[in-house]
């Protein structure tokens, strides 16, 4: 039996890109993330690789970050932002845009909703 990953279902490499740029471009135009926005750099080209990498290898595609950075712990990462559930709640948003702009199924949309809750609440670093 061959399961897909959810890097797979997604659309493999061309298709996580796609959801790095569609989650900072709604990030960067929409009033509903401007906190997150304000948080993150005016060029967002840099972070938009290091998602991309990120998630590659979080989604079960090849382990990019993880052979840049030699670790996947994004705790880090993000102490100098203080993260409430308001910033996780915009980044959750932007994700869940993200993947229906770039056609994501329901079904992958429901198997990645709870992980991404978990891993955005886990970089949450202030009450
Ligand atoms: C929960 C709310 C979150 C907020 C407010 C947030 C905010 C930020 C900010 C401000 C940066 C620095 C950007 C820069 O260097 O210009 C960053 C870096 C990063 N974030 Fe987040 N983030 C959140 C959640 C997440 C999640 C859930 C993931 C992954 C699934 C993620 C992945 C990353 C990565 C890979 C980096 C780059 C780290 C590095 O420099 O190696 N973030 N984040």
């Amino acid at each position: 039996m061959s399961e897909k990953t959810p890097y797979e279902l997604l659309g493999g490499e061309p298709a996580v890109r796609e959801l790095c740029k569609a989650f900072y471009g709604y990030m960067d135009r929409s009033e509903d993330a401007h906190e997150l926005r304000d948080m993150h750099k005016e060029d967002l080209s840099a972070i938009e690789q290091k998602l991309f990498e990120y998630l590659s290898g979080w989604l079960g595609g090849p382990s990019l970050y993880y052979e840049r950075t030699g670790t996947v712990c994004l705790s880090d990462a993000h102490k100098p932002y203080p993260i409430g559930a308001k910033e996780r709640d915009q980044w959750l948003l932007c994700m869940d845009h993200a993947l229906g702009e770039i056609g994501a199924s329901d079904d992958v949309r429901a198997m990645l909703k709870e992980p991404f809750f978990h891993i955005a609440d886990f970089v949450t670093n202030k009450a």
